[in-house]
């Protein structure tokens, strides 16, 4: 069997798309298939760690032995997020969270009009850097999907938003990023810490990149 890594540590994973609404019937999202972010959530259960998943709606079944809480907008996600991260050992937002909302949410389906339409859109909170701002002994890991200058954007979201790692993946590559079955990815840490992992399928990377973070993180626990 696996040697539980991380037996008495608590885990808590994000995934998924979040879905900002329009009118009863409309919606702003994106092509996370939250297959990047269940892989984590299993592999955190398999090395024995408390894992709780909070996950934007995706149609995957709840890895064993992982708490699910599904979750549909940035701003639930956000509270979901909050209730679960004081207690928690590792933080790992592999979420594709939406960076606009609909300013106002209309409560009649909207009709059809002459000529063009808009939609005003407004920012919504930002998790990782809310979470950046109020850790303490957690270990905050986010992910980043970029398509250009991917190690400049990533080093740069490391030190604004105060996390210990970011996992960049290019979502310019095919069978990389969102919805495909592998994924190719660099890790950034602090002290320009950087590694970088051959394509791989999502459940393999997972296992990989836990198994880094442990090394790196829990030293004298192996
Ligand atoms: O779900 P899959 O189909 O398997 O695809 C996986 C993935 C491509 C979605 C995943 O690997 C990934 O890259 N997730 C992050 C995607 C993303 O939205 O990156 P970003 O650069 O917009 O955000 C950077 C980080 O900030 C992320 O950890 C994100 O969760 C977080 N964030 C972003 C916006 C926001 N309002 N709050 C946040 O916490």
């Amino acid at each position: 069997g696996r040697e539980p890594l991380l037996k008495g540590k608590k885990v808590l994973v994000t995934a998924g798309p979040t879905r900002e609404r329009i009118d009863p019937v409309r919606f702003l999202t994106n092509f996370s298939s939250g297959k990047m972010g269940y892989a984590i959530a299993e592999a955190a259960a398999e090395l024995g760690a408390e894992t709780v998943l909070i996950s934007g709606p995706v149609s995957l079944p709840a890895p064993p032995g992982v708490k699910r809480i599904f979750v549909e907008s940035a701003e639930e996600m956000l509270q979901a997020v909050k209730a679960e991260f004081s207690d928690s050992d590792f933080v790992i937002k592999t979420a594709a969270v939406a960076d606009y909302r609909p300013k106002s949410v209309h409560g009649q389906k909207m009709k059809k009009q002459e000529g063009d339409s808009s939609i005003e859109l407004e920012r919504t909170s930002d998790i990782l850097q809310y979470l950046g701002s109020q850790k303490d002994s957690q270990v905050l890991i986010g992910f980043a999907a970029e398509t250009n200058d991917v190690s400049h954007y990533a080093k740069n979201k490391l030190e604004r938003k105060n996390a210990d790692y970011i996992i960049a993946n290019d979502v310019t590559e095919s069978q990389a990023g969102f919805e495909s079955e592998t994924n190719r990815v660099t890790v950034f840490g602090k002290a320009d810490f950087e590694k970088s992992f051959e394509m791989l399928p999502k459940q393999e990377l997972a296992r990989k990149l836990l198994r880094l973070i442990i090394e790196r993180e829990m030293p004298n626990d192996r």
